[in-house]
């Protein structure tokens, strides 16, 4: 066998022989009890995630589309979650904003490993509004507002070179800690509203629970209706 191969065979073995980490005895999720609405579910795990110790149980997969139909996906940071949607930071002119303004669709996925559990939400993503962009830039760390400084218009952008990168940031942390209200004129607050949202337990024999929230007028009285799905 050729080195090449036997790389590739020794990567199929680790491949193989990788297992989820789960800290402990996984929880029950009995659908029975889970409530008329998505929301409140997922604060609960969101919130039981950070007291398990999970690392960024609040960053998330962001899915969206481009115009040419092909999906792309990157790690962001979950704001908020409340009744208008789930809440994300970018800048506009980034990959991911300009596929928001082509079509505005996207879908989230959270993977909190040490409790088994995953979530995904779908649905239309609109623009918050400069004001409320500007004040969530402005609730975030001065590193934070320095990245956001730096990468405004760029983000995505072909870079020429590294160190153009270290001198954008040097000017940026500066204006950060001159002006901590700056505001990064890209920087925009996302909001998916959520047409469907699905909550995956694993169970330690496999027997994983899921259950779909899909929003339905006729659904009383959440207006949301729920399904378990085959695993
Ligand atoms: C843990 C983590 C968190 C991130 N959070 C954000 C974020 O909140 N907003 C953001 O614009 N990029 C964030 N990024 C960077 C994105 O994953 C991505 O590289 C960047 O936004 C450019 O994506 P695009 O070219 O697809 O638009 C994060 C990356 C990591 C690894």
């Amino acid at each position: 066998m050729s080195d090449d191969q036997d790389e590739a065979e020794a990567f199929r073995a680790l491949l193989r022989g990788l297992r989820v980490p789960h800290a402990g005895e996984l929880p029950v999720f009995d659908p029975a009890t889970a409530p008329d609405a998505p929301l409140p579910l997922f604060r609960r795990w969101l919130r039981e995630a950070a007291e398990a110790g999970e690392p960024g149980p609040h960053t998330m997969s962001l899915a969206t589309v481009g115009a040419d139909c092909r999906p792309s996906q990157r790690t962001v940071m979950l704001h908020d979650a409340d009744e208008r949607g789930w809440h994300f930071g970018t800048h506009r002119t980034s990959r991911k904003g300009r596929e928001l303004a082509e079509r505005p669709y996207a879908s989230l996925a959270f993977h909190w490993m040490r409790s088994g559990r995953q979530v995904r939400v779908s649905g239309r993503v609109g623009e918050a509004g400069r004001e409320e962009s500007a004040a969530d830039l402005r609730g975030r760390s001065p590193a934070a507002l320095a990245a956001a400084l730096a990468g405004s218009g760029r983000q995505s952008e072909v870079l020429g070179s590294y160190e153009e990168l270290l001198r954008a940031f040097e000017a940026a942390y500066e204006r950060a800690e001159r002006e901590p209200d700056a505001t990064a004129p890209t920087w925009t607050l996302y909001v998916l509203e959520a047409d469907e949202v699905e909550f995956y337990q694993e169970e330690a024999r496999r027997r994983h629970v899921r259950v779909r929230y899909r929003r339905d007028p006729g659904a009383q009285p959440s207006g949301w209706r729920r399904d378990l799905l085959w695993p």
